[in-house]
């Protein structure tokens, strides 16, 4: 298992650029199911997460092509032949989002057979929302040795509620609703840049959908998708956490080939702290030399401030003066990096789903454990300002969802390396008996 060593105390200076965004590119490869044709995606992240959905799409018979180049990143998919429409608990557990392939292999395939994902670090995660979704549009659903299987000859389109916004529910119910009987209407539905990103893949390959990226959805079911090439959106996480690194490091970082227009809360809030930003059309700069003021910040849907950007907000709220109150509505055990921040030496208290962070605190280098994702990256955020050389383990969390994040930061001032495990000395072999 990979670590992180980073030696704290350096201003990150000059330009970092953004990848494409993991939460756009994992349903539009899972959107390639739905044609026989080549779909291109170009702009994909080199990531774990992309690597576990090859794996998962060449399982079922799908030819995919992954490749990446100084200038490009792509991948063409051509799932022509799919031999079996099935997401085995192998790869469901490597990663949850394998569950949007539910409704693409159900509308395409009459049948789809996926493992639940099971427990997760951050919280329940259930899926049943998907589930409900499908059977609203005339699929059976049984559920046999921690699998779902979803079988309907042609899926009709109907009327979605859903009970809570879901991300990748609403993705999964709209890929699903593409190639359905009729007109679907779906209400209630996750407003994130990665869903509208979603439609607009899904209308290029011949969808009708309208109203992607506000709460209602309307799609007319059509009988046949054909292939496209479609550019992932920035990744607006990413573009985020460098943000908040260059705001406390005292930086002065242009983080380029982002979509300022996904980042408001982020943006908002960072005004209400003192943090100075400009930006253009594709570029944040931030001027982190000014003192930082504490504020609270609520996760929500977006365009609320995101569950996913709350780890490296915490990080942030430590270097601020005053109290900072972070509240996590979306996932009810997201904390775990605060745990390790305070052995850094941060001041915060758990209150439920509440977290109270007294600031600003010195934090010091220490060997700290990344939980999830997100967690990793707020632990790195916190080592940059730490005073020493902190070690992260379990790096593989940040491997998921941040293409070479240790080269990146390095290319702008930041003391940090790759180490592989270092594995015990093996004993020596017993003397032979006399
Ligand atoms: N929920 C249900 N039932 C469902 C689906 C969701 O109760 O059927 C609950 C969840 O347990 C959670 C809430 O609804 O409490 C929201 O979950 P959502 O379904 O929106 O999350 P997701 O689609 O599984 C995506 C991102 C996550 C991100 C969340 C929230 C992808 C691949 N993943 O997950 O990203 O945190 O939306 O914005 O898009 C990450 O990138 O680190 C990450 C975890």
């Amino acid at each position: 298992m990979d670590k992180f060593v980073i030696r704290g105390g350096n201003p990150l200076l000059g330009t970092i650029r953004v990848s494409g965004a993991k939460n756009a590119a994992l349903p539009a490869m899972a959107a390639a199911l739905l044609t026989e044709e080549p779909v291109i995606l170009e702009n994909i992240p080199q990531v774990r997460d992309i690597e576990t959905t090859r794996k998962l799409l060449a399982a079922m018979g799908a030819e995919v092509e992954l490749g990446y180049g100084r200038a490009q990143h792509r991948t063409t998919i051509c799932a022509r032949n799919l031999t079996s429409p099935e997401a085995s608990y192998e790869l469901v557990k490597q990663m949850r989002a394998s569950s949007l392939v539910l409704g693409p292999l159900v509308a395409r395939c009459g049948r789809a057979r996926v493992s639940l994902p099971g427990g997760c670090a951050i919280g329940a995660r259930p899926i049943d929302l998907h589930i409900k979704g499908l059977e609203r549009l005339g699929a059976k659903i049984k559920h046999e040795h921690g699998y779902i299987e979803a079988i309907a000859d042609r899926l009709e389109g109907g009327e979605i509620l859903f009970d809570r916004i879901t991300v990748t529910g609403t993705e999964d119910l709209l890929m699903a609703a593409t190639l359905a009987e009729g007109e679907t209407v779906m209400q209630n539905c996750a407003r994130e840049p990665e869903v509208a990103d979603l439609a607009d893949l899904l209308n290029k390959m011949g969808a009708q959908i309208e109203g992607a990226g506000t709460s209602t959805i309307r799609v007319k079911g059509v009988s046949k998708l054909h292939g496209v090439k479609h550019r992932i959106i920035p990744d607006r996480i990413e573009a985020a956490t460098f943000i908040i690194a260059g705001a406390m490091t005292g930086g002065d970082l242009n983080v380029a080939g982002c979509d300022p227009a996904h980042l408001g809360a982020l943006l908002e809030k960072l005004a209400e702290v003192g943090v100075k930003t400009r930006h253009t059309t594709e570029s944040v700069r931030v001027m982190g030399d000014v003192p930082i003021e504490a504020a609270d910040i609520v996760t929500e849907e977006y365009p609320g401030f995101p569950t996913d950007m709350q780890a490296q907000y915490m990080a942030l709220a430590t270097q601020a003066e005053g109290t900072s109150i972070i509240t996590e509505n979306i996932f009810e055990n997201r904390f775990m990096h605060a745990l390790e921040m305070v052995r850094m030496g941060a001041n915060i208290k758990i209150e439920g789903r509440r977290a109270v962070v007294r600031g600003p605190s010195p934090l010091s280098a220490a060997a700290v454990l990344a939980s999830d994702l997100r967690a990793s990256a707020s632990l790195v955020l916190a080592a940059l300002v730490a005073e020493g050389e902190s070690i992260i383990d379990r790096v593989y969390h940040i491997d998921r969802g941040y293409e070479n994040i240790e080269e990146k930061l390095k290319g702008v001032g930041a003391q940090i390396r790759r180490i592989g495990e270092i594995l015990p000395k093996r004993a020596a072999a017993p003397a032979a008996r006399a």
